[in-house]
């Protein structure tokens, strides 16, 4: 029976609710009736996106900034202003570093960023007895997958340092529940996330040049890049380019709703751990993406075809049934929403949300 109406009001801590998937998530949050309070220290967003949140949202949300690694912090966050402990009904946990390059070459500020950052913050769940977690996985942690589509039971490996960061985090929320079952925990393993709001309001804001495919392509659209590089014209795929599945940031908002309330709906006694693909399932070419948001932008995207990245791999895509069936959650875009919002994001806005902030409006 559900200990809660999941269906709004509760609390919910975001760390790192600022940035990309976060100010998405924050926006469906408040749109569903809860109150949202984000902690989160500015280091690869700003204030900007929450600003829009709460104005698209009609509604305001609490900011503190701060660092997941300030255990006193946390506790006090946790516990509430008047010891209410506990002042939350379930945390979204997004901070977190992310850039698989820099990983590799400054693997100690992964650790402590992220593992360090997310045993500081159980800690401090456990010592306020906020036990309804909603963790950030990442595909990342099927490696180079055998077979695709990849399902949960799939072996999982790290190829670079954020992926391991991902997958000890993962083993240690398990370790968490095998020790207390009054723990109830989502690890949710994104696919590869892009778009933006339809309102061109809140979108990807990545600092200096984009390692991802998606902002690439928009910048190179928008004429402040020449041309994208294809990473790869000879993999094992349809049209020989890397094939991923690309889920619209929306949706993946949608899906931590999902998350929550069906933690909201477990017993409380029993708790659960659940680990759950979130992608559309549909494989998508390099090559496909490109002519997508040529269609969608009415630009060229003029391309190169170069050698392969290190650590890429051929073809990554999800089989999302179990989604449907534990959370009753699946996509509702498609390739061409994802560019034509990913579009509109990076024409209103383009330089992110720098410019805005500079000038006082979008
Ligand atoms: P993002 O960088 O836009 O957001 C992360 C947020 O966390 C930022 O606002 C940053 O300022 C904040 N942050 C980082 N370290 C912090 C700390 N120590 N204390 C407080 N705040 C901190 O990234 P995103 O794309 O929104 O990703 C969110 C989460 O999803 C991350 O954990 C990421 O690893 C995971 N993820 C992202 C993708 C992707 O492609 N974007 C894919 C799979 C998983
Ligand atoms: C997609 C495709 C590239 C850029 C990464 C992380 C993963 C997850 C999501 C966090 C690939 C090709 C790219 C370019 C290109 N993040 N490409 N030219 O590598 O699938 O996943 O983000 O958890 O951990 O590794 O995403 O967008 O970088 O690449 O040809 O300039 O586009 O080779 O085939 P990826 P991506």
């Amino acid at each position: 029976m559900a200990e809660f109406d999941a269906t709004s009001g509760r609390r919910v801590l975001v760390t790192g609710g600022a940035g990309y998937i976060g100010s998405h998530t924050c926006l469906e949050l408040l749109q569903a009736g809860h109150h949202v309070t984000v902690l989160d220290n500015l280091c690869n967003s700003s204030l900007e996106s929450l600003k829009r949140v709460e104005s698209l949202a009609g509604r305001s949300l609490t900011f503190m900034q701060g660092d997941i690694r300030d255990f006193e912090l946390l506790r006090r966050v946790l516990v509430g202003p008047n010891n209410e402990c506990p002042a939350f009904d379930a945390v979204v946990h997004f901070a977190g570093l992310k850039a698989v390059g820099e990983s590799v070459s400054q693997p100690l500020a992964y650790f402590d960023n992220n593992l360090s950052g997310t045993v500081c913050l159980l800690r401090a769940m456990t010592e306020a007895g906020v036990k309804t977690l909603v963790f950030s996985s990442s595909a990342t942690v099927y490696g180079d997958p055998a077979s695709v589509p990849i399902s949960e039971d799939f072996p999982r490996s790290a190829t670079n340092p954020y992926g391991r960061s991902k997958l000890v985090i993962e083993d240690m929320l398990a370790d968490l529940y095998r020790s207390d079952p009054a723990w109830r925990i989502a690890r949710l393993r994104y696919f590869n996330p892009v778009g933006a709001h339809v309102s061109g309001l809140i979108g990807e804001d990545p600092s200096g040049a984009p390692n991802n495919l998606m902002p690439y392509v928009s910048q190179v659209a928008i004429g402040r890049r020449e041309y994208l590089q294809v990473f790869g014209g000879d993999y094992p795929t349809p049209d020989g380019t890397g094939v991923r599945d690309y889920i619209h940031v929306a949706d993946l908002a949608s899906g931590h709703l999902a998350a929550i309330r069906a933690l909201w709906q477990a017993d409380s006694q029993t708790g659960c751990l659940l680990t759950v693909n979130l992608g559309t399932g549909v494989g998508v070419s390099v090559l496909d993406l490109v002519k997508a948001f040529e269609r969608a932008s009415g630009r060229p995207v003029p391309y190169r075809i170069v050698a392969r990245r290190a650590g890429d791999v051929a073809a990554c895509y999800a089989n999302p049934v179990l989604a449907q069936t534990l959370l009753g959650w699946r996509t509702q875009r498609n390739l061409a929403d994802m560019c034509a919002d990913a579009w509109r994001w990076q024409s209103r806005n383009p330089h992110g949300y720098r410019q805005a902030a500079a000038t006082g409006g979008a």
